[in-house]
This record gives structure tokens, sequence and C-alpha cells, in this order.
């Protein structure tokens, strides 16, 4: 379509703009795809010919931080041995692993759930060494007849070495073998071992997870490799670029199931008395450690087939007989297709199997042809679930199934590129959920889920760039730091929506990618600024961390760019970059309801029009400031499209001091007439900043009467066009703000709103078995009445907690548990938290989060969080995004000298204990805490005054 044309619509422009991109997107990945698939054949297994170099990047899950443990045999001197070195050399390469595992599943005579295992590799030896290295951790090895710890063979001619010293390596977990003597460049090697490891409830490696059925306690076992734990389950090189094929076999009871990424070859029941069978599976493609999975349980599943491939869902036998499983079966065939026709190329597995585990510590992981989820990362029942789980499902099910390409097939060669891994497929995410779903206009909530949550952090001075070099990642701990919103959700924002749109599209890889994207490029003729590549442009928003804010002068005609920091004050902290915080910057924009050709900032100027609108829909990475004579015209007549970008423009720039506060509240004046749910979430996001620090102050009362006031037409709305809330609504966003209306207006005391929630809930209590309560509107009508009940309502609630049979619907009732106002039941709560009797280990850190956000419970969560910080370390302290999350939860609320005291107080305090992935999010509370404080001094009597004036008396 040509120069401009009017748009009316918002959805109108996501459409042109993803569609556009998706061109691009499907020629880079072709060509890699293609590439690599190529390499791939030319290697054979066994006699390790040419040296393949992953490409690309990859995957989406998390771990459990390995902790160190006490020292075994430290030979030497500490000094700078290679054995110190977190990294493995390059000498040897791995080709094939055999690998049984016993896992069992009752605990043994010393009370402990153990796994034996016995394993050999095969590598061979491409620069010559005396030394072999191989990560292990919290592994006990049987000693060998010549006491070591490990038998080594040559599968040459060249005889093998004898081996000097063997020894475990904690801290850098590795085993250790020196050598005799040198083993010979070209050579294969065969090295065997035998060992047993803990089946703890750690959340990683090979750990077990425990649920009841039917009064039994039934133990799953099963693994979280991603990213450093592989080497918790058996010996092996556990970097990403050591690919190798393996063979598995898992001892089992033969009433249990076993699952591995591929298929079963056979199964032999050994005989009737035997308490375990022996499954071994089909040896896998070429792959890398992180994504192994081996599952022990006695599920049961259901199947389907689609081109071929054998989809099956597994899950708790109840869960499967009651249905939920039956959602993510009909979606996973249609996606698959989905991305199948997207990269042109097959699904490269013969099966998909997708398994819901009880305890598992990020959301899902795409283990290659074996995809663990949380239950409720799978699990959908009609009667429980809402539409936003419902979505979740599908996203998250399209997220790992497009890993099952890029990430999988095409991987990563360190960590530092796992940026690439993760944007992308957070980016196609939406388009395969699309696919399955074509009715919610999903690729709309791209913006509000994304866009806004990373240029929240992205704006912080310690935030960090996409692309890290590779040797500031070495450490585990480091590398699950790097799972945060950035790794995330920036690229999704920046490469995806900046640039590739721009181009006319794609993704990268960092270098490799580059090329294809500039081949693309030429191909298209898109036009790049005078002396740029695709390499310049896009290195300047890779390897430097934050964005721009833009700044058009309607007046002088005059544009410029600005690093955007959320508190300026900051700018003398922020590290210097190559680039000087520059970015090319793609523009386009709407004048006064012409959209105009999409162009470079530098070729731009503009003169006064009646209103200028830039950055629709933030299809670029920055935000977009105007001198007060736009903003005004823009206020006045706030244009339909990009409601909700300019609300969240407006409270950012006035956070960052561009504009002041009281502008920004502004934008929020007509919500008393938006129905939208876009808007609405934007301005609800943005004011939560303002509950969080006025909250406990006087302020408080004349923000929730403005709020009040502006909601209660919504609320009337949702009302009549539900029947008296009968009926649901029927587009996918307005049951979403069905839930919104009802949560403001309960929250900011329309009385109306407390007696329906409060009705609802006691006609629930009086009768267990039948729940009149939406799912949709289930978590806030169950908090809003917990938050207005006592004991009896907080005791009913847990007790429908502990009996909920699908994992949704405990999620929602653990949520709804921390809204409570009473103190003593926020402290029994926290406390419940440490139990993993009571609280399962995966969803402590975010029950204490919960806590923490009720006003009530934010101080005690904070001195909970504080008096137990060794104890929850240890035991809880690895989950990547539910660590830094708990940190940046409990101390949102920090706006007081006497709170950054604190918290500096805390960061001294456990110097020794240390944060683990927290690290970063304990400066960034800091950095924030102080940004309150000078925000709340400089703003608290304006806005109060504001609020005020603005309720109709
Ligand atoms: C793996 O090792 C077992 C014995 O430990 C052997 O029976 C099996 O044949 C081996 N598999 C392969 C593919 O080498
Ligand atoms: C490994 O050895 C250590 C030290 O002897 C012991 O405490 C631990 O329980 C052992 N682990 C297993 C799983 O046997
Ligand atoms: C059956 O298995 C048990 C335990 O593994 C073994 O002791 C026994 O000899 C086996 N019996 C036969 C007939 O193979
Ligand atoms: C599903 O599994 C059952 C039992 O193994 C099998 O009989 C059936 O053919 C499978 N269905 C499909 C569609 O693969
Ligand atoms: C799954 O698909 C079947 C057949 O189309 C349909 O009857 C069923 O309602 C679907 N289930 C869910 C939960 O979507
Ligand atoms: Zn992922």
């Amino acid at each position: 379509m040509g120069g401009g044309f009017y748009i009316s619509k918002f959805v109108g422009v996501v459409g042109i703009v993803f569609g556009a991109g998706a061109v691009a997107t499907v020629i880079a990945l072709a060509v890699v795809y293609s590439q690599e698939v190529a390499k791939n054949e030319a290697v054979s297994p066994t006699n390790g010919g040419s040296t393949v170099k992953p490409p690309v990047t990859t995957p989406g899950g998390s771990t459990v931080v390995p902790q160190v443990t006490t020292p075994v045999i430290p030979t030497t001197a500490p000094s700078n041995e290679a054995w110190d070195k977190y990294r493995l050399p390059d000498t040897l390469k791995p080709e094939h692993y055999n690998l049984t595992l016993w896992p069992r599943l009752t605990v043994n005579a010393q009370g402990l759930y153990i796994f034996t295992g016995k394993s050999y590799v095969v590598f061979q030896c491409v620069k010559e060494t005396d030394l072999i290295l191989i990560h292990s951790n919290k592994l006990n090895y049987t000693k060998w007849g010549d006491d070591h710890l490990a038998k080594l063979s040559a599968l040459g001619s060249t005889p093998v070495p004898t081996i000097k010293k063997s020894w475990l390596q904690p801290t850098t977990q590795f085993l250790v073998l020196e050598l005799n003597g040198k083993l010979a460049v070209g050579e294969s090697y065969q090295l065997d071992t035998v060992f047993v490891g803990e089946l703890a409830d750690d959340l990683g490696g090979f750990y077990r997870s425990v649920y009841l059925e039917e009064g039994e306690e039934k133990v799953v076992a099963t693994t979280q490799m991603q990213p450093t734990d592989a080497r918790k389950a058996f010996p092996c090189f556990d970097e990403p670029a050591m690919k190798a094929i393996f063979h598995i076999t898992l001892l089992h009871p033969p009433t249990t199931n076993a699952l591995v990424i591929m298929q079963k070859c056979c199964i032999m029941i050994l005989n009737k008395t035997s308490s375990y069978c022996p499954t071994s599976f089909d040896e896998t493609k070429k792959m890398s450690t992180y994504l192994l999975a081996f599952i022990v349980s006695d599920y049961d599943y259901i199947n389907s087939t689609s081109d071929n491939v054998l989809i099956r869902i597994y899950a708790r036998k109840k869960a499967i007989a009651d249905g939920q499983g039956e959602y993510a079966l009909n979606k996973t065939g249609p996606i698959l297709k989905f991305f199948e026709k997207y990269y042109n190329a097959t699904y490269p597995l013969p099966k998909s199997d997708q398994i819901a585990l009880p305890d598992f510590n990020a959301g899902a992981m795409e283990n290659w042809g074996l995809i663990t989820y949380r239950e409720t990362a799978l699990l959908y029942d009609p009667n429980m679930s809402s539409n936003s789980n419902k979505e979740r499902i599908a996203t998250i099910i399209a997220h790992e199934l497009a890993h099952m390409w890029f990430g999988n097939l095409v991987t990563l060669r360190w960590w530092n590129d796992l940026w690439l891994n993760e944007g992308f497929a957070s980016y196609v995410e939406y388009l395969g959920a699309n696919e399955a779903e074509p009715d919610w206009n999903i690729k709309d909530l791209i913006v509000l889920g994304d866009v806004h949550r990373v240029f929240a952090v992205d704006a912080l001075a310690s935030s960090h760039p996409l692309s890290s070099k590779e040797e500031d990642i070495q450490k585990p701990e480091q590398i699950s730091e790097l799972f945060d919103a950035i790794s995330y959700s920036k690229v999704r924002s920046s490469i995806f929506s900046t640039y590739l749109n721009t181009f006319a599209y794609d993704n990268t890889v960092y270098t490799d990618l580059w090329d294809h994207l500039q081949m693309a490029v030429n191909s298209t003729g898109t036009s790049l600024p005078t002396g740029q590549t695709v390499h310049s442009i896009m290195n300047r928003w890779v390897l430097q961390m934050g964005f721009p804010v833009v700044t058009i002068n309607t007046a002088t005609g005059m544009i410029n760019q600005q690093h955007f920091l959320l508190d300026p004050a900051t700018a003398g902290s922020v590290p210097p970059s190559d680039f000087s915080y520059v970015w090319i910057v793609p523009i386009r924009w709407m004048k006064t309801g012409l959209l105009q050709k999409q162009t470079w900032l530098e070729d731009k100027t503009v003169t006064g029009e009646s209103w200028i609108l830039a950055n629709l829909n933030v299809s670029g990475y920055y935000r977009v400031n105007y001198d007060n004579a736009n903003w005004e015209r823009l206020l006045n007549s706030i244009p339909v499209i990009n409601r909700a970008q300019l609300v969240d423009d407006a409270f950012n720039l006035a956070r960052a001091k561009y504009i002041n506060t009281t502008l920004a509240l502004r934008t929020t004046k007509y919500l008393r007439r938006e129905r939208e749910y876009m808007p609405w979430e934007s301005a609800l996001d943005n004011l939560d900043f303002f509950y969080l620090m006025f909250d406990r102050s006087e302020v408080y009362g004349d923000m929730q009467a403005y709020l009040k006031y502006q909601v209660e037409p919504l609320f009337k709305h949702f009302e009549n066009i539900t029947r008296n809330w009968t009926d649901v609504p029927n587009g996918h966003t307005d049951q979403y703000n069905q839930v919104n209306a009802i949560r403001v207006a309960c929250s900011t005391g329309m009385e109306e709103c407390q007696t329906l929630t409060k009705g609802w809930y006691s006609q629930w209590m009086k009768d267990s078995a039948k729940n009149p309560i939406h799912p949709n509107l289930r978590t806030t009508v169950y908090c809003s009445a917990i938050a207005a009940g006592g004991a009896a309502e907080w005791e009913f609630g847990w007790t429908q907690f502990k009996a909920a049979t699908i994992a949704i619907e405990a999620d929602k009732l653990r949520f709804a548990l921390a809204c409570t106002k009473q103190p003593w039941l926020l402290n029994k709560y926290l406390e419940y938290t440490l139990d993993a009797t009571k609280i399962r280990k995966q969803d402590a850190t975010s029950t204490i989060v919960y806590i923490a956000s009720n006003v009530v419970g934010q101080s005690l969560a904070w001195d909970f969080m504080r008096d137990r910080w060794s104890y929850i370390f240890t035991q809880y302290g690895g989950g990547s995004f539910s660590f830094s999350n708990l940190i940046n939860g409990v101390t949102k609320r920090f706006s007081t000298e006497f709170e950054l005291k604190q918290l500096k107080q805390f960061q001294a305090d456990n110097s020794e204990v240390g944060f683990g992935s927290g690290t970063l999010a304990v400066s960034q509370s800091i950095e924030r805490t102080t940004a309150n404080i000078k925000w709340v001094a400089e703003n608290k009597k304006s806005v109060q005054e504001w609020f005020y004036a603005e309720v109709p008396k």
C-alpha cells in the first residue's frame, strides 16, 4: 500500500506491520535452516568428520542454580589450572553417549531418593592433551579396579594412556582425569562411569516431583537440564555447542511409563518378580545436553497424529480422565503445521510429547520431542480455566514448539546469545497462537505483554545489552541470570518490531543472521541510511543497553534522540558505550490521521500540523515525546489509534522528567468514555506505580476517589452487556476488560461491586460443590471477597486450595489468599510458603511476592525474607526467574530513606551467602528505591492536588 492512507483502527496497523515482517522472517530462517540441515547430514556420528559450528541461538526455561558443595580433593595449589576455569577446554569433542539411569521412586535406607547410573561417552581428541575435563555436579562415583573414578579406553589403534589422578572439582563442576600420557589427535576414546545421585526435590537436573492421587503419594522422576544441570544427572560435556548423539535406557517399575525425547525401541519386562524393567529408546539426533529429558511416571496420555507426527499429552491419570489435556492436544497439531509452513521445513522428529508436571520451576522447557510444562501451562478445563489461562496455554505451547526448530535444531553457540533464541521464540509464539485462536487478535497484545514490560527494566542504568561478551558469562549463576525479562522481551520488541519491520524483516543470529538479513534487504530494495548496513544498524541495538526517546518538536521542526533513563540522575553511572548511546532509528508517523511512509530519523523534519503521532503501536523500540503544543492537541482529541501507547509514553516520560506528572495523569481523564481493554490496561499498569508510591500515604484517599469515579461507567457497561453478570462478553479482550472493571471497582470501594463479589463467594461457601463464579472472574472475585472477609473466608479459600484438582484453580486461590487484610493470616501464610507440604517449592517465591504486593503484607514479607534469607537462598535460591522476581517483588514499594538504608544493609549483611541469580535484582532494587524517593518528594503534592481537583464534589 502506498504513501499515506487513513487508518481508523489500531488493529489495522498491527496487521500491516506484522504481515510485512513475516515474509522476511521466513526467508532468513529458511536459509539458516537449510544450511544447518546440510551440516548435520555431513557429519557421521562415529568417525566425527567435520566440526559443526552451531550458528545460532536458543531456549527458554530456567533452572536451579547449582550450589557449591564442599570441596573434595583439590590436588594442587589453587592456581589457574584448566579445572579452575568454568569453560571446557577445546581439546575434546563428544560423539555419542550410552546412558542407563535407574531412578528409585521410594526412599532408601538412608532416607534418600536416589538414582543410579551407568554411562559411557565416546569422544574425539581434537587437540593433544593429557587432561580430561567432563562436567559433573553432585554425583558420587564408584571406583574402578585402578581406584579411579572412570575407565578410559581407546577405540582406535593407538594405546590409551593410563590415568594418573582423578578427582571432582565441585566449584567448577568437573570430573577431572589427569593422564600419564597424551591423547592423540583424531583418535576416539571411550570414558566409562558408574555413579549415584540424589533424586532431590530441587527442580534441577534429574529430580522428583510428588503428588497425591486418591490418597496415595506418587513420585515422578523428571528432568530440567537448561542451562547447566545435565551434569547433575550424568557426567557430560555440558555446553550447548558440545552436541552429540544419545542412546538412553531407563530402568523403571513395570507399572510406570518411561519417556525420553525419542520413541521407545523396545520394552522388555525382565520377569514377573523383578521390580523394574528396562526401556531403551531410539538414538537421538545430534543435540545439546541442555535439551535432554527423561521421565518415569505412572501418567496417562491422550494422542493423535498430525502429518505422521505422533502427538501425545501426558498428565496425572485424573487430569487425563477429566479431559484436561484435550485443549493442548487439539492445538498442538495446527501449531506444528503452522510452523512447518512458516519455517518451510518439516518437524524434525517423529513424535512430539508434552507433559504436565506438578513441580516445575519455569513455565515450560523445550526439550527436543519431550516438552515439559507446569500443570497450569498445559492443562485446561473449561469449567475451571479463564480465558487468560487459555491464552497462556496456547502461547506457551506455540513458544516451545517454535524452539523445536529455532533453538533445538539450530542452537546458540554459547549462552551470551540466548537473547536471539528467546527473542525469536517469544516473537513467533504470537504467530503460532494466533493460528490456534484466530479470533483473539492476539498479536495486539504483544505491546502490553512485552514491550511495556521490557521498557520498564531497560530504562534503568543497571540494565544490560542484549548481547554479552562470551567471556563475561561463565558461571552457572551468571547463565541463569540471563533468563530475565530483557532477554525474553527486548528482542521481541526491538529486533522484530523495529528493525525487522523496517527492513521488512527478520532475525538474526548475531553475526550469521545479519548476513542473511542484509541479503533480504538488498533483494527487497529497502533503503538504509547512507553508509549504514544491517550490521552497523543492528549492533547499536544489541550491543548497547537501553533505548532512545525521540523528541519531535512541531514548533521548530527539530527531531532528536536521547538515551531514555527512567531516573535521569543515574546518567553518570551508565557504562560507556562504543556507540555513545545513539541509535539508528526507523520512524514513521501519522499526521492528522494520515499515515506517513517509514523513513529514518536523521532524514526527517516536521512542520506544524494539527497533530502528529509517531511510533504507532510501538512498532519501533523507543519512546516518543512532543512539544507541549502537540501534546495539548493530542490530549484534546485523543486519537483512537494508539491511545494505549500515548498513555504509556506519557507516564514514562513523566517519570524521566521530560514532561510534568500531571500531563501524564491528564491522559487518563478520558477513561470514563473508554471501553477498550488496551488503553485501560495501559493506564492501570501505570497507575499501579502511583499506588505503590502512595498507598501508605494521605494521597491514597483522593486517588481512590478519582479512580472509582473513572471506572464507574465501565462497571455499568459490563453489568449491562452481561445482563447483570450472567453472560460472558464476546471478545477475548472484552473479557479481560470485564475483569479490570470488577477489580478496580471493588478495590476502589464501590459498594455495589463489593456486594456482588461477597455474595458470590458466600454462596460458594454455603455449597462448596457448586462454585457460582465464572472462571474468568475467579481470581479477582476471590481476592476481593477474601480481602473484605476474615478468618472464615480465608480458611475456606485455603481448604479449596488444598482440594483443587486442577492447578489452574489452585493458582487462583493461592493468589487470592494473599489479599486478606489480616496481618496474622498473612504471617501464617508466609510461614506456609517455606513448607513444601503446604506450598510447592516452585510456588514459594511467587507466593511471597503476592503477599508483598498487598499493602498490609509488604513489610511482613520484607521482614520474613530478610530473616530467612540464607535458608531461602539454599532451599529455593535457584529458579532464575523466581529469584530475581522475589527481590524485585518484595522491594517494589520502597520509597523512603529508611527502606533504602534497610535494603543496603540487607545487601551488606548477606554478601557472604550471596544473591545468586538475584544479584542484578538487588542493585536494580537499590537504584529503583533511590529514584522512588526522589520521585515521591517531587510529585506528592501536585499529584494529590490533581486527584483532589478531578473528582466532582
Ligand atoms: C549401551 O550399553 C549397553 C550396556 O551398558 C549395551 O547393552 C547397549 O547395546 C549399548 N547401546 C549402544 C547403542 O551402544
Ligand atoms: C554422596 O556422597 C556424600 C559424601 O559421602 C554423601 O553425603 C551423599 O549422601 C552421597 N550422595 C548419594 C546420592 O549417595
Ligand atoms: C527375576 O528378577 C530378579 C530380580 O532382578 C532376579 O533375581 C531373578 O533371578 C529373575 N528371575 C528370572 C527367572 O529371570
Ligand atoms: C493412540 O494410542 C492408541 C493406544 O496406543 C492407539 O491404538 C491409537 O492408534 C493412537 N491414535 C493415534 C491417532 O495415533
Ligand atoms: C477438542 O476438539 C474436539 C473435536 O474438535 C472438540 O469436540 C473438543 O471440544 C475440543 N476440546 C477442547 C477443550 O477444546
Ligand atoms: Zn523459550
